[in-house]
């Protein structure tokens, strides 16, 4: 790509090379000061290491909070151009007028097209499709054969079906027994691994049974400074359990949360639709009584 030259012979662009979140920073820094910005990331998408974290050290602030904003920011910025999938091959030159090779390898969509929906990755027929030597004949225990049935034909004729029916059968049980993902996956012709793919990356989801009132404590950073490791403390002593347990009544479980959007409220726990906030320790045994109360 050609630029324009100052007297001086130097370049008025800059590449960064490597799309974690120091270099869209630095890209972001460089295109503020009037430089055109070419980003490039050998990953088919900007964003590195953070992006696969959920919080980061030391303040526990949630990393796609941190990333998002930037990532937009890059996403419009008129002058950062990024260059995914690609590596640098050569670099010639001097200081302010360098020459750099960028060897760019093929995406495989169109991404003029392509919205990120991840329906085709849903839909892969090669990736998920469970294989006729991989099918077992999985019979349902009675407890759940109407229901898991009945939420399979309300869903049968649905284009991408399996997420809400994974979302119906959460609702019913609250959690994922094993034996109705194998299930789903002989009925609907998803291999199970995608199935569970899904079933472990949104934490609306679990594996393991979980209570009837799930404590989401806030753990985020408002709420952290705000004594939110006393009021989880206090949880785990009234109920007798631990972070991420059931009460043996499947009536509760602790579950810490990153920030759940209300640290005006901080320190703040959400179980249901209801939301408690500004909470101290002492008010902590009153809550659960209240809940074992409308139990009996
Ligand atoms: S940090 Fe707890 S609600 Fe934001």
């Amino acid at each position: 790509m050609e630029h324009n030259r100052t007297e001086d012979n130097k370049v008025g662009a800059a590449l960064v090379v490597g799309g974690g979140i120091g270099g869209m920073q630095a890209a972001l820094d460089l295109a503020e000061s009037g430089i055109k910005v070419y980003l490039a990331d050998n990953k088919s998408s900007i964003g590195g290491v953070m992006s696969q974290l959920d919080k980061t050290f030391p303040t526990n602030d949630c990393a796609m909070c941190t990333m998002a904003p930037r990532l937009v920011e890059i996403g419009r910025h008129k002058d950062i151009e990024k260059i995914t999938l690609s590596e640098v091959e050569s670099i010639t030159g001097q200081p302010g007028n360098f020459s750099v090779t960028i060897k760019k390898n093929p995406r495989y969509i169109d991404d003029t097209k392509c919205t990120g929906c991840g329906a085709c990755v849903s839909n892969c027929p090669t990736r998920n499709t469970v294989q006729p030597e991989e099918i077992e004949d999985i019979v349902l225990e009675s407890q759940f054969d109407e229901e898991v049935t009945g939420i399979l034909a309300k869903h049968r004729d649905r284009k991408g079906p399996l997420m809400p029916i994974l979302q119906d059968i959460n609702a019913a049980y609250n959690y994922f027994p094993e034996n109705i993902l194998r299930y789903v996956s002989q009925e609907t012709g998803y291999s199970l691994a995608h199935i569970n793919r899904i079933a472990t990356f949104y934490s609306a989801f679990s594996l393991k049974p979980i209570g009837k009132h799930v404590i989401n404590m806030c753990m985020g950073t408002a709420c952290y400074v705000r004594g939110a490791e006393l009021l989880l403390e206090k949880f785990t002593e009234v109920l007798g359990i631990g972070e991420g347990e059931t009460t043996p009544d499947m009536l509760f479980t602790i579950k810490p949360v990153r920030c759940i959007g209300c640290c005006g409220l901080a320190p703040v726990m959400i179980t249901g639709d209801d939301v408690y906030g500004k909470l101290q320790p002492k008010d902590i045994p009153g809550i659960v009584n209240k809940y074992q109360a409308k139990e009996q």
